[in-house]
């Protein structure tokens, strides 16, 4: 099988797993790339994606998909099985059943999952002097996304559907770990230092930052403590205090590796596909 357009899905408010989807997109030389950003907004409305070879991304929140990527991706549908390659991107804890849940989650979709892999970003927490994964991804880490592209795109052009190619295991247990109670808390401004330029509001993946007599305030309700606001402050006026920062750092700073895995090429399922298409 041989791929034109490599499309690209991710959730990143605070960008690695973006960078890794480019790097796995870079590696396999793709001809095209078009892509869906829906870290701002979900799509409008259901969207098929069929001839296209798909990489879909999000982050890992309390060991699963994060909940508002998991919503965003279910927009995307491919009815004729396109190929995809499901990746996760955690902060160096662990993703526990994320990479699972995502290779489910676009299965139900329509695509067939053929590749997927958890990689390493930055911790959302991680604080000058409690760094926890910090500059993560970092050269290492996009050379193995590109070797990762690479290795995908050989093992398509080894078989000629995606019919012939066995169920991809990963790692991660069914069901999933359950989803710890929700804590509503949120990043606070300091307003001697924020200049009101309104840039939090702008990158805010779901609208819980809004002006209140001229100052900007974050709803607990909506936050989902993604961080994007607290790294992309240019004033350096936006902080998320959490214990968790320090048990981060203190247990999880052993750096992890990334970790990918390849569906297998099989030979009897390539015998039945060719059966089914004699009799069609
Ligand atoms: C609410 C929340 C929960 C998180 N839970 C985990 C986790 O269970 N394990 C982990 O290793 N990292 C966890 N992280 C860190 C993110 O997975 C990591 O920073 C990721 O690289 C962010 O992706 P992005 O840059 O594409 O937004 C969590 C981050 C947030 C904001």
């Amino acid at each position: 099988m041989r791929y034109r357009n490599v499309h690209l899905i991710y959730f990143s408010p605070t960008h690695t797993s973006a960078k890794i989807v480019y790097a796995i997109a870079e590696g396999m030389g793709a001809i095209s790339m078009s892509e869906s950003d829906v870290t701002r907004e979900a799509p409008d409305s259901e969207e098929h994606i069929d001839d296209e070879l798909t990489i879909i991304a999000a982050p890992v929140y309390g060991g699963r998909v994060a909940e508002t990527a998991a919503e965003r991706l279910r927009m995307f549908r491919s009815t004729y099985h396109a190929p995809a390659v499901p990746v996760v991107l955690y902060g160096n804890r662990d993703y526990e059943d994320a990479l699972r849940e995502l290779c489910d989650l676009v299965s139900e979709q329509g695509f067939v999952p053929v590749a997927a892999a958890a990689f390493i970003g930055e911790h959302s927490f991680s604080r000058e002097g409690m760094p926890v994964a910090e500059g993560r991804p970092d050269e290492s880490d996009l050379e193995q996304a590109a070797a990762f592209g690479r290795k995908i795109i050989e093992r398509l052009e080894q078989v000629s559907c995606v019919e012939s190619l066995s169920a991809l295991e990963v790692r991660g247990h069914f069901p999933y770990r359950e989803k710890s109670p929700s804590t509503p808390q949120a990043p606070v401004t300091d307003n001697d230092a924020c200049t009101r330029c309104g840039y939090c509001v702008e990158v805010c993946p779901t609208h819980a930052i809004s002006s209140r007599d001229g100052d900007l305030y974050s709803d607990p309700e909506l936050c989902i403590k993604c961080c994007a606001c607290v790294k992309e402050c240019p004033e350096g006026a936006r902080t998320f205090d959490t214990p968790y920062t320090a048990m981060l750092h203190k247990n999880f700073s052993a750096r992890r590796e990334p970790e990918v895995f390849f569906s297998r090429f099989n030979p009897s399922r390539v015998r039945s596909s060719e059966a089914e298409t004699k009799q069609r």
